[in-house]
């Protein structure tokens, strides 16, 4: 257990941070909560007392009842009354300030003490985080990027908002405060000095609400039971799933891109939802609906799909990299190319997802690509993906059979692992994601027992 301080500043994602205080203390940590004036204008204290068990100081001026302490701590404090806004900052082991506005973070790097937030952030020690959540263009500004830069000199990390809608309507861009699973692994991996320790299978299940989409989500969501906060033998897994095609803009028309409809990656997400597991997918192109409770994510390019997916690697258990990302790029050319007799393109090659993922993932973590391969020695080649890649399992399909893959209903795989081959015979591809799916299970029930 950790005592963790809180810091919530006046923006809308302060709704996440109730979210965050609910995981944090049903992952057995203390929290208290510091809110600014601004804050609570958008959430209420009373919230954050009923989740975190423990007042919420605004003012520095105002007597913490608890003296100081976190829920969860023994002891009493009688024997003396502390300084309030002191104290709390000296008895954290860590402290986060989620959302941090413009203003609040302009306020951090000049030194302000002009509320209990800022005096306290000012008084610690302990490791302190930031999570910026603001309009992308506020964030963009270099008065926020230089305040930043100034906080970061002094030791305060600083976790990057993520791109997507924005609160304002219609707008996207980089400005969103990060799922709060990510933000308690950020802070967790703080206090360990290392990576994030992500639970095994054999973890009890974690009660949490992030299969909700993210557009959904907002005060009234909090504390609703999900569809997929499931039950069965995956539940408390984390599993994120990329499917379909990206597509590089050639022009304001044209794009290079491939036949992947996303079905298979569709089913993998249902057939993981099945089983229990909290499921995001990335899904690059896709006309399909998601299964209901899936998190879905939007991408279009290699670039989009590589962003998001590394984004939220960290926090995942299982990653079936699904998707058929298109290798090259190119320099998309404004307004449409007129038609002309010979056209050349300067092709780049994309960057390997997979390849990435695989290199940065931990002991607890399991990553399976997928190799569209056409005849001959595909087992061969499919296995030096595996090697290349250093990914823990390859599903290989022969696209040479028009009858499988792509737009069809039906496949038919080999899975190569390091240590064996199976075959899948050709079936629907609910079917195979079950194959596929009980596999992921064998490796990771041996990866735990090779430990
Ligand atoms: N992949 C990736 N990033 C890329 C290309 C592919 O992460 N830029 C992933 C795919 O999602 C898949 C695996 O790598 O899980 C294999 O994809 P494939 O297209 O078969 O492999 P390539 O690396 O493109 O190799 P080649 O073109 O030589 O077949």
């Amino acid at each position: 257990m950790a005592r963790l301080l809180l810091g919530v500043s006046g923006g809308i994602a302060a709704y996440k941070s109730l979210e965050f205080a609910r995981l944090a203390t049903l992952a057995g940590h203390g929290v208290r909560v510091l809110m600014t004036d601004n804050a609570r204008r958008f959430v209420g204290a009373a919230s954050f007392e009923g989740i975190v068990g423990a007042p919420v100081l605004t003012s520095e001026y105002e007597r913490d009842p608890m003296r100081g302490a976190f829920p969860g701590e023994e002891g009493e404090r009688t024997s003396h009354d502390p300084i309030g806004h002191l104290e709390l900052a000296a008895n954290c082991d860590a402290f986060l300030v989620a959302p941090a506005s413009a203003n609040t973070i302009a306020k951090l790097a000049g030194g302000f003490a002009d509320s209990m937030l800022t005096t306290s952030f000012l008084a610690c020690t302990a490791p302190r985080l930031l999570a910026p959540a603001m309009n992308d263009r506020m964030y963009a500004d270099a008065a926020t990027q230089a305040n930043l830069a100034t906080l970061r000199e002094r030791g305060v990390e600083v976790i990057e908002p993520e791109e997507g809608l924005l609160a304002s309507r219609g707008e996207r861009g980089r400005g969103r405060l990060p799922d709060p699973e990510r933000l308690l692994a950020r802070i967790e991996a703080v206090l360990s000095g290392g990576q994030a320790e992500l639970p095994g299978v054999e973890t009890a299940p974690v009660e949490t609400e992030a299969t909700l989409l993210d557009d959904d989500r907002g005060p009234a969501a909090i504390g609703k039971p999900l569809a997929s906060a499931g039950t069965g033998p995956w539940s408390g897994l984390r599993v994120m799933v990329t499917a379909g095609g990206t597509r590089e803009p050639i022009d304001a028309v044209r794009f290079i891109g491939n036949r992947s409809s996303g079905r298979m990656g569709m089913a993998l997400a249902a057939a993981a939802q099945r089983r229990g597991a909290e499921v995001t997918v990335i899904a690059a192109n896709v006309s399909l609906p998601e299964p209901a409770g899936v998190k879905r994510v939007d991408v279009e390019t290699t670039a989009e799909l590589a962003y998001e997916t590394l984004e939220r690697f960290e926090t995942q258990h299982v990653l079936l990299m699904a998707a058929a990302p298109a290798d090259f790029r190119t320099e998309p050319i404004t307004g449409k190319i007129k038609r002309q007799d010979s056209l050349n393109l300067n092709l780049q090659p994309t960057e390997d997802i997979l390849a990435q993922v695989a290199a940065m993932r931990s002991e607890s973590q399991t990553v399976v690509g997928f190799a569209a391969e056409h005849g001959g020695d595909a087992v061969d080649r499919a296995r030096g993906k595996l090697e290349r890649k250093g990914a823990d399992l390859i599903v290989l399909n022969d696209v040479s059979d028009p009858t499988i893959g792509f737009e069809s209903d039906e496949n038919a795989v080999t899975l190569i692992a390091a240590t064996e081959e199976i075959e899948v015979p050709k079936a629907g591809k609910d079917a195979v994601a079950e194959a596929i799916l009980d596999r992921v299970d064998r490796l990771r029930a041996g990866a735990r027992t090779a430990k």
